[in-house]
């Protein structure tokens, strides 16, 4: 009975435009959304590099669909994923040692994870699609 009636009592917030989440509840959403994606992605990623080298041709077919402006910004996107997905991934290994579990730790480790992933991603970048 006394559940039930602390239950009734707790607030709920089901209007998800209104919940303003700190960096850290953003860096672990974007963690699990870039998991997801690479996971899904995955195969056809392996089945596009596959068919790139069947022939000298395809091969060419490819390097000219990647020199697309549009398919490079989608690929950065992908690295970025996949960069933030690493960044944080150490991130959450470390918090999984009790290193820097406090909340202002966590707060400065989310940044790093941001700015680390997306300079990453723009050296990677650089180097491979430009
Ligand atoms: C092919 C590459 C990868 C795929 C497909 C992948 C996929 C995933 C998925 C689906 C999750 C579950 C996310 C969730 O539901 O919260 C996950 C979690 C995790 N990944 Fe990856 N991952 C990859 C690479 C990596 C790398 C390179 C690291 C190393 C830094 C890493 C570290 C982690 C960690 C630590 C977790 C657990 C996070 C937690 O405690 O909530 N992953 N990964």
């Amino acid at each position: 009975m006394a559940e039930m009636a602390i239950k009734k009592k707790r607030p709920k917030n089901l209007d998800i435009m209104t919940i303003r989440l700190p960096l850290p509840g953003i860096l672990s959403i974007l963690h699990r959304i870039s998991g997801a994606v690479i996971f899904l992605l995955l195969p056809v990623l392996l089945w596009l590099f596959q068919s790139s080298l069947t022939s000298p041709e395809t091969f060419a077919t490819f390097k000219s669909v990647v020199g697309n402006p549009l398919v490079k910004i989608v690929l950065l996107g992908l690295i970025w994923l996949y960069m933030h997905h690493f960044c944080a991934g150490i991130r959450y290994l470390l918090l999984d040692l009790h290193k820097g579990v406090d909340l202002a730790s966590a707060r400065l480790s989310s940044k790093i994870v941001f700015v680390v992933s997306i300079a990453l991603t723009l050296i990677i970048g650089a180097k491979v699609l430009w």
